[in-house]
């Protein structure tokens, strides 16, 4: 916390942390946060992890009445988590609902730097890939995803974005409310291009701040095969429907003389 700002000490501010299998993490990932950002509220969104992380939320829970938690039947994918979560903050009034993950990747200490900035903003993304954002201990082939996807997403979707796929973001109320959340079907990490282009093509103002994403120490990672076969199968449906849009518009528009030259029997 670097100024008085209420709202960068996390006043209104629900940080929702996904959980399958971090036991190892949860704990020192919650602390910091608490210290972080004092005024903001912690909700643990858990899928029945095998590994009990959602009994230790609970107890964390019982310790701080800053910190909930929020049982789920099994692993239905990090969309569903995130979905649900956003449905629990909106319900209980809360102003901002923020997105980070469980593992240390995100580090609590620049909460502070990502709600301020939404001082200015509808969506902020925590961003690896703009200036003064970096990765610490990254396989290459990480790296190489991570860019990859990124440049895919912002090129098929045409969102001048550079880190659309991260998962460290905060979003005003009002912002979520207009992204259609009842529309959205992504699973996987896709979810996160899912809502970052809706909020694009709402005419949302998105702000990207660098954050330094560490590679977890303790657990493994949940990105798999059908992650990433659903993201890119996602992400070139929606630019191709994009592209079509933007065809028909292009037709509609079009002088009539030139329409009629094109197709003389309508
Ligand atoms: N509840 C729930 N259910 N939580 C999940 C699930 C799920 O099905 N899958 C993953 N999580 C949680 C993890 O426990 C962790 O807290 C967080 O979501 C991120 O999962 P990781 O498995 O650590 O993701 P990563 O480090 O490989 O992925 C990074 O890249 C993704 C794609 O760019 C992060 O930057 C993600 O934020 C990002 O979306
Ligand atoms: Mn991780």
């Amino acid at each position: 916390m670097t100024s008085g700002d209420p709202l960068a000490a996390g006043a209104g501010v629900l940080v929702i942390v996904p959980t399958y299998n971090e036991r190892l993490n949860l704990e020192r990932t919650v602390e910091r946060a608490r210290r972080a950002v004092p005024l903001a509220d912690v909700l643990v969104v858990d899928d029945a992890s095998p590994d009990g992380t959602g009994q230790l939320a609970d107890e964390l829970a019982a310790r701080d009445s800053h910190v909930h938690v929020l049982h789920r039947l099994g692993k239905q994918g990090l969309g569903a988590a995130y979905l649900a979560g956003f449905d629990w903050g909106m319900a209980r009034g809360y102003q901002v609902l923020v997105e980070m993950d469980a593992d240390g990747s995100h580090q609590p200490e620049q909460l502070g730097a990502l709600l301020e900035a939404l001082g200015g903003a509808d969506l902020v993304l925590g961003s690896r890939w703009v200036p003064g954002g970096r990765v610490v201990n990254w396989p290459w082939h990480r790296k190489l995803l991570s860019r990859g996807g990124n440049a895919y997403a912002r090129i098929a979707l045409g969102i001048g974005l550079r880190d659309a796929t991260g998962g460290f973001r905060a979003f005003r109320r009002e912002t979520l409310d207009r992204l259609a959340l009842d529309g959205v079907a992504s699973q996987g990490y896709c979810f996160q291009v899912d809502l970052a282009r809706r909020a694009v093509e709402a005419g949302c103002r998105v702000v990207e701040v660098p954050i330094e994403f560490v590679e977890r120490e303790h657990g493994t990672s949940k990105m798999s095969g059908f992650i990433v076969r659903e993201a890119l199968w996602k992400v070139t449906l929606w630019g191709a429907a994009r592209a079509l849009r933007a065809a028909r518009t292009a037709r509609a528009e079009a002088p009539t003389s030139r329409r009629r030259k094109v197709s003389p029997w309508r």
